[in-house]
């Protein structure tokens, strides 16, 4: 769904390499400036960056069944208004997306709905369950070609059945996506990262390590069938070191970081305010300093927003008790440019391999995360890197309410999002 389709010039752009050109989209498609017809539509692009459109590996969209909380609709609306042409739709749904028709059931209602590309993510296992493998080779030749599976929300814990969906998964060229969370170290009531907060506040602990000894299982279930093993929102030094290992050895690993693990930390759990309870939870200074690090120097391949719409009667809770989760495709390009941008941490480009090239390799999706050149896809973003402003929660294009950023002063990058040459958000 967009709601232009025509002909489109961009003129005076910035490419991320510091390139200045004009762009023309023709039936969905960069062509050649020079083709352009005399009065065609056009969007002046004086002092804005045009990147390729990013990719998220790990949206939840809620539906079906949640639609209460987001639908395709409304969570693809905030995807293209920060910026992104395609997000992965995560398996936690209700029912779960654990069949072929389940698979293709989501993948329809996103070409109907979307805003943007909807991708599919296959459960790893029936109903999330843990124990049985879902119907992985029949959801991957199903019309929604699904390649990336997960259990996200609920972690793999069963050695046997990892190694059994990493080796299924490799036939088909296929990644298992985890949610890496040592249910015995961090049982169901865990959330609070583990520290002198989660003592001080009375909340029980959620220590790194439990991330981390499943991220080193895994590895190694990755090494030992060949596998690719993809890591979900990694929030701690311990398992930056696990992937660093991994990856020095040839290990097909890969992983991500939210950016709310990249900005927020422990203390803003103080006052119990649920809007920042969140699997894994936030971390303290030397964590948030790691995943950096390993944003920056590769480690972390990519970032996965885990964009998480709650209804206000899952948050409306007591701590312990409320549902974890929080918005983040609309801020989470600010926040890679507040973060890393602006630190001088990044670069443009390396952070359009990070936001966008990344994503879509690991996720095998066609024409996403491509170089803006003639004969490609027109999928991209037009930023405005110096534009600020107070995050409005109240303004999403989201459901849900339960946005960590309101209130904040972050960058306000995004100008336009164009998916398959037509316009998806404009400022
Ligand atoms: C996610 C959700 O709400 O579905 N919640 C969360 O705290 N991150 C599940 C997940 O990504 O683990
Ligand atoms: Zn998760």
């Amino acid at each position: 769904m967009t709601t232009s389709s025509g002909s489109l010039l961009i003129t005076g752009a910035r490419l991320a390499d510091g390139t200045s050109t004009d762009l023309y989209i023709s039936d969905g498609v960069l062509a050649d400036p020079a083709s352009a017809p005399a009065g065609v539509e056009r969007i002046d692009a004086d002092g804005v960056l045009a990147l390729p459109g990013l990719v998220d590996l790990h949206t939840h969209l809620r539906q079906p069944g949640r639609e209460d909380a987001e639908t395709v609709a409304s969570g693809t609306a905030a995807a293209a208004r920060g910026g992104y042409t395609c997000v992965h739709a995560m398996a936690n749904t209700d029912p779960v997306t654990d069949t072929a028709e389940a698979a293709e059931y989501v993948q329809a209602l996103g070409e109907r709905d979307g805003h943007c590309q909807v991708r599919v993510v296959g459960a790893v296992t029936r109903g999330l369950g843990g124990a049985e493998l879902a119907e992985l080779g029949l959801m991957a030749a199903s019309s929604a070609g699904v390649r990336v599976f997960s259990d996200d929300g609920r972690c793999v814990d069963d050695s046997l059945v990892m190694r059994r969906a990493l080796t299924y998964v490799k036939s088909f060229d296929g990644v298992v996506a985890q949610h890496s969370q040592d249910p015995r170290l961090a049982g169901p009531g865990a959330c609070c990262h583990e520290s002198e907060y989660s003592g001080r506040l009375g909340l029980p602990g959620w220590p790194s390590q439990a991330e981390s000894v499943i991220v080193a299982r895994d590895v190694q279930l990755a090494e030992l069938t060949g596998s690719r093993l993809h890591v979900c929102h990694v929030s701690t030094a311990e398992s930056v070191d696990v992937v660093r290992w991994a990856k020095a050895r040839g290990i097909r690993v890969t992983a991500e970081v939210t950016p709310h693990h990249l900005l927020l930390d422990t203390p803003l759990v103080s006052d119990y305010d649920t809007t920042f309870k969140v699997n894994p939870p936030l971390r303290t200074a030397e964590h948030l300093e790691a995943v950096r690090e390993g944003l920056a120097d590769g480690t972390i391949d990519s970032v996965g927003t885990d964009h998480a719409p709650h209804a206000r009667q899952d948050k409306d809770h007591p701590f312990d008790v409320a549902l974890p989760g929080m918005l983040g495709l609309e801020q989470a390009l600010a926040v890679v440019v507040d973060v890393m941008v602006n630190t001088g941490r990044m670069d443009w480009p390396t952070l359009v391999e990070r936001m966008s090239a990344a994503p879509a390799r690991i996720g095998r999706v066609v024409g996403q995360g491509r170089p803006l050149v003639v004969g490609e896809p027109a999928n991209l973003v037009l930023v405005d890197p110096s534009a600020r402003g107070v995050v409005d929660g109240a303004a999403s294009a989201s459901r849900a309410r339960n946005n960590p950023y309101h209130g904040r002063d972050l960058p306000d990058p995004v100008v336009a999002t164009i998916w398959k040459g037509g316009v998806t958000y404009r400022r």
